[in-house]
C-alpha cells in the first residue's frame, strides 16, 4: 500500500473557451493512527473548500472522512483514504475512498440500515457518514477488507458562501 500523500492540483486552462478549471489529481493519506485520521479530515476539508463547497458542506465532508478513517484504525488497524475531485453527468463533486485489508464487515446491509456496532462505539459512524454525504457504497467481505466510497456534489451556493464569510 503506498504511503505517499499526493497533494497535486493544477489549474488547467481550456484554450477554446479561455475558461479555467481546477483539476485535482488525488490525495492519499495512509491511515495508521488517529492522528492520520485527523490529517485526512483536514485534507478533505481543504479540498472541498478549494473545489467550491460551502464551509458547512466542507465540514460535513470532513466529518464523514473522520468517521471512516477512525473505522480503519478501530476496526481494521491500517488502510488508506483517497480524496479526488470528480465530474459526473456535468456535476462536480468530491469522492472519498477508504480502503483497508482488515477483517471486513459481515453484514454490510445491516450496518447501513441502522446504527449498529460490533465494538465499544455508538455505531453512529457509517450511519452518520451516509447522511452527511450524497452517496455512499461499501464493499466488504470477511477476511478480505473493506472499501467505502463516498461522494458529495457541489451546491455552488454562492449566496450561502457569502453569508458564511
Ligand atoms: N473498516 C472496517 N473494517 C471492519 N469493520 C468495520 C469497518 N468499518 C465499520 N465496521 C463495522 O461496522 C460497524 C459500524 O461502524 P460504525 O462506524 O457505524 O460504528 P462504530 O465504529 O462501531 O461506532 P462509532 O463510529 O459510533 O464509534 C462497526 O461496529 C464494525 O463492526
Ligand atoms: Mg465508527
Amino acid at each position: 500500500m503506498p504511503s505517499t500523500r499526493l497533494w497535486t492540483w493544477k489549474r488547467a486552462s481550456n484554450s477554446s473557451t479561455a475558461e479555467s478549471a481546477i483539476v485535482f489529481e488525488e490525495i492519499r493519506v495512509r491511515i495508521l493512527s488517529d492522528s492520520d485520521a485527523v490529517i485526512a479530515r483536514q485534507k478533505g476539508r481543504e479540498v472541498a473548500l478549494i473545489l467550491g463547497f460551502s464551509r458547512t458542506d466542507a465540514t460535513f465532508v470532513a466529518t464523514a472522512i473522520s468517521e471512516i478513517a477512525r473505522n480503519i484504525t478501530v476496526h481494521a488497524g491500517e488502510g488508506e483514504i483517497i480524496i479526488r475531485s470528480i465530474t459526473e453527468n456535468g456535476r462536480d463533486g468530491i469522492m472519498v475512498i477508504a480502503r483497508d485489508e482488515g477483517p471486513g464487515i459481515a453484514d454490510v446491509t445491516a450496518v447501513m440500515r441502522q446504527a449498529m456496532t460490533t465494538g465499544a462505539g455508538l455505531g453512529m459512524g457509517l450511519w452518520g457518514a451516509r447522511r452527511l454525504m450524497d452517496d455512499i457504497s461499501i464493499t466488504s467481505q470477511p477476511g478480505t477488507g473493506t472499501t467505502v466510497t463516498m461522494k458529495k456534489w457541489g451546491r455552488f451556493d454562492e449566496v450561502g458562501r457569502l453569508l458564511e464569510d
